[in-house]
């Protein structure tokens, strides 16, 4: 019988999100959005169901996602369809689509799930949400600026210093300079040579060098490549500098910083954490010139970062920073037996039309195990209801930390907890 049962247990790589979790989860979500809100950016949302084509586009093609991570499939009319893997070509396509109407520069934020077939492993999944910050049609290097203290505000609202998270730098334009300068000119070996550097440190250096001895054809290239990514001169970066001036300065370059996405064309950047436990990367973002050109129409740049809530809640958990009790009720009332449940339900009403989280408790227990399922659940305040009150209309409540009581109407409860 029991081969029979469908099992408890999700999908490969996806979350069920228990109240504990979801209440986690909403923290994340509301303190993006409102981080988000505080820099002037609206949010959008879109179907998490985007035609295959979006996704294979010259452009905005990422050999690896493509080919190994998307879930794609014919629907019942005979298009191909893929459940979006990142946010990215979506806000493009929205933007190309009403180019007309926006007055640029726009900045816009979302926080969509996303699905990639990744082997499941720590701090990657097969769903997860990612805030989305962009800025299209504002080219000046401040936008660049607005992003990473954004990013980086991100942090401190977290309740996070500078000590925990480092943001590295590189752009893919210089970058593309310094191959020409080594005598690197064809497309198709920076990109490869981009793609390579994104899993140099999943590698072993000597698996790095020679498959970048393959790409170039020459092993003394391939030397003068790798050293000169591994270089510590930072040389000027106006990024660095503009983000000094905000008071930002957990900063640095790093060359071999190469990001997974072909469509970058500018600055690019991560947020890794410091912490020995947790050596990640957080967030990934940079500026990409192009790919508004799918749709057709001048091109419009844009720049923008995705944050995970994975590796967000890992970083938040490394570092101690999840302690509070993010979602109980103020209030619990607890009506004596099951015969005052309906008045424990109208009680509750009045309180919360003035703006309180109220729960009732309307089990079979004792009133005094009641009052510890209260405690428990970290409810601040309780109010035992028995026939007395409710004839006399006067009611009392108690604070489960301090002890204390007060007593009084409605209103006069009400007015007290309000208060405080
Ligand atoms: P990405 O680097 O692929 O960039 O992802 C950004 C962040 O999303 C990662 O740093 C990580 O926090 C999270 N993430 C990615 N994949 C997974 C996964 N399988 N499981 C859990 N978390 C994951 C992008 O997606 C770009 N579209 C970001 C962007 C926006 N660039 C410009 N604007």
């Amino acid at each position: 019988m029991t081969d029979k049962h469908l099992s408890t247990q999700p999908y490969k790589g996806v979350r069920d999100f228990y109240p504990d979790d979801m209440a986690i989860q909403q923290y994340l979500f509301d303190v993006w959005a409102q981080t988000a809100e505080s820099f002037g950016y609206e949010r959008v949302e879109a179907s998490v169901l985007e035609p295959a084509a979006l996704y294979k586009a010259k452009g905005a093609e990422n050999e690896e996602m493509v080919n190994e991570q998307t879930y794609t499939f014919t629907d019942r009319g005979k298009r191909e369809v893929t459940l979006r893997p990142e946010m990215t070509p979506t806000v493009a396509r929205m933007i190309a689509g009403r180019r007309q109407e926006l007055s640029f520069p726009v900045r816009w934020y979302s926080i969509p799930n996303l699905f990639r077939y990744e082997r499941a492993q720590r701090g990657r999944l097969r769903e997860h949400w990612q805030l989305n910050c962009d800025i299209f049609g504002a080219t000046d290097f401040t936008a660049d600026v607005e992003l990473i203290a954004l990013a980086h505000q991100i942090f401190l609202n977290f309740g996070a210093d500078e000590s925990m998270f480092e943001i590295l730098i590189n752009n893919r334009h210089t970058m593309r300079q310094a191959y020409e300068l080594l005598g690197i000119t064809d497309e198709a070996t920076v990109t490869a040579i981009t793609r390579l550097n994104d899993r140099k440190d999943k590698i072993e250096a000597a698996t790095y060098e020679a498959e970048l001895t393959k790409i170039v054809q020459d092993q003394k290239l391939a030397t003068e490549i790798t050293a000169m990514i591994e270089s510590d001169d930072p040389g000027d970066n106006q990024v660095v500098a503009g983000l000094k001036e905000l008071g930002i300065t957990n900063v640095r370059i790093d060359r071999s910083l190469a990001r997974g996405f072909d469509y970058y064309t500018g600055t690019i950047f991560e947020v890794k954490d410091t912490h020995p436990d947790n050596r990640r990367s957080l967030l990934g973002g940079g500026r990409y010139d192009n790919l508004t050109a799918l749709f057709g129409g001048e091109p419009i740049s844009g720049i923008g970062f995705g944050f995970g809530d994975v590796t967000m809640r890992d970083f938040l958990e490394t570092h101690n920073l999840l302690t509070a009790n993010i979602t109980s009720p103020v209030l619990a009332i607890l009506p004596m037996d099951r015969t005052l449940n309906l008045e424990g339900q109208k009680l509750a009403q009045n309180f919360r039309a003035a703006g309180l989280s109220v729960a009732t408790d309307i089990s079979e227990r004792k009133v005094g195990k009641k009052i510890s399922t209260a405690a428990e659940a970290l409810i601040e305040y309780v109010l035992v209801l028995g026939s007395d009150e409710i004839t006399a209309s006067s009611y009392t409540v108690k604070n489960l930390t301090t002890g204390e009581e007060m007593s009084g109407t409605v209103e006069e409860l009400i007015s007290q907890l309000t208060a405080s």
